[in-house]
């Protein structure tokens, strides 16, 4: 039986735990094509829950588009994807979507032959590369039109939506905000990592996206619910537990599902052939992913400064340390405060780290504290 416990890319379907709450609030915004951010640091599982959302949103007839903001370095190559995208969601006949793009003024059509000689129409800007915005604005309107004379129903999920600041953020924000609030066939659903980012764009009233939608921050996975998963999954390859506590695993994951994925694959291998699931098994997993991945730990390390290696013990060792606090300057001989929020700032952009809304500073990997914490025991 092949490791029910997947720890990378889009995990959906039996493999995907629990989320029946987050699932079942996206799906009645998006039947009444609302707009949701939705926020979490990395690795909580957005990416995946959009994915699940857009295989129901699909059985009840609605029609998915999916774009990563990672994947388009500059906003002429989102407004092509993201008209594309929707073109193809509700057009399949490449000569009808030749003729749809074409009455655009800022992108055309680009036909394509396939590697097995079929015709495939894409979308390329007709104007300069500057002219990103105009056509973006365009991109979007022509989606709602195209949805009301198909009478269909789209939906546009937009991940790592924080990035948007890289394209020169808030004349685009304005812009998009003024053309999509009008819009009545097309629900969004906006995700980012960057939590900072993602709030400051949506609770303050200066910024264009304050009041569009509703925010829905991304917690953990009911303990209870996680762990029935887990136990089902165990069960069901065959396995015994004796006495396993799985409190000890949802704490050193920190309750992240990626670290807790990550740590059920590997409990699954080396139980693979005794079948049988002890404690001590489970209390040596963090230690043995951290090992797994000390490679990439180490080259962090490497580039770190003393002062930032000094913090990175300091958060390893005291879960709640605070930095900013004279006993803690004491303590490991570093400061002044605003040194110290530079470095913190600095493995918070390399997003070694990243800062929780009451302004605690965490590993972004919960594995690197474990690998820290095993390089002091070394010494
Ligand atoms: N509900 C879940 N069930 C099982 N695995 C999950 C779940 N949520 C997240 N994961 C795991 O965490 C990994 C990262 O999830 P992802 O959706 O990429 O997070 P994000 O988009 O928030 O960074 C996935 O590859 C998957 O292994
Ligand atoms: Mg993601």
């Amino acid at each position: 039986m092949e490791n029910p416990f997947k720890y990378a890319g889009i995990v959906t379907g039996p493999y995907f735990a629990d989320r029946e709450q987050e699932i079942s609030e996206l799906l009645s915004e998006m039947r009444n094509l609302g707009r949701v951010f939705l926020v979490s640091p990395r690795r909580y599982g957005k990416t995946c829950l959009i994915f699940n959302l857009r295989d129901k949103l699909k059985k009840e007839g609605y029609h998915p588009i999916y774009l990563d903001l990672n994947a388009y370095p500059d906003l002429a190559s989102f407004s092509v994807a993201l008209t594309e995208r929707v073109s193809r969601a509700l057009e399949s006949s490449t000569d009808k979507l030749a003729k749809l793009i074409s009455t655009l003024k800022y992108l055309r059509p680009k036909v394509e032959v396939a590697p097995d000689g079929s015709l495939t129409a894409g979308v390329e800007m007709s104007v300069p590369r500057q002219q990103a915005l105009p056509a973006l604005l365009e991109g979007l309107h022509y989606s709602e039109r195209l949805a009301i004379k198909k009478g269909r129903k789209l939906i546009v999920a937009v991940d790592e939506f924080s990035d948007l600041e890289k394209y020169d953020g808030q004349t685009i924000e304005k812009a998009i905000r003024s053309e999509i609030q009008t819009h009545t066939h097309i629900g969004y659903v906006f995700s980012g990592s960057a939590q900072g980012v993602m709030l400051a764009m949506t609770q303050d009233p200066q910024r264009a996206f304050y009041r569009m939608g509703r925010i829905m921050e991304l917690g953990a996975i009911d303990r209870d619910a996680y762990q029935n998963f887990i136990i089902t999954w165990f069960k069901k390859g065959g396995y015994q537990l004796k006495n396993v506590d799985f409190e000890f695993l949802f704490d050193a994951a920190e309750d992240v599902p990626y670290s807790i994925q990550r740590m059920c694959n590997v409990l699954w291998e080396k139980a693979r052939s005794s079948r049988t699931i002890t404690q001590e098994m489970v209390e040596a997993l963090p230690l043995i992913v951290a090992r797994q991945d000390s490679a990439h730990f180490e080259l962090i390390w490497q580039t770190a400064s003393q002062t930032q290696k000094i913090l990175l013990m300091a958060l390893a060792k005291e879960r709640n340390a605070k930095p900013f606090s004279r006993q803690f300057q004491l303590t490991y001989g570093i400061g002044p405060s605003s040194s110290i929020k530079a470095s913190l700032d600095s493995l918070v952009k390399k997003g070694i780290l990243y800062q929780t809304p009451a302004g605690r500073y965490r590993f972004s990997d919960t594995f690197m504290r474990y690998w820290i914490l095993g390089l002091a025991q070394d010494d």
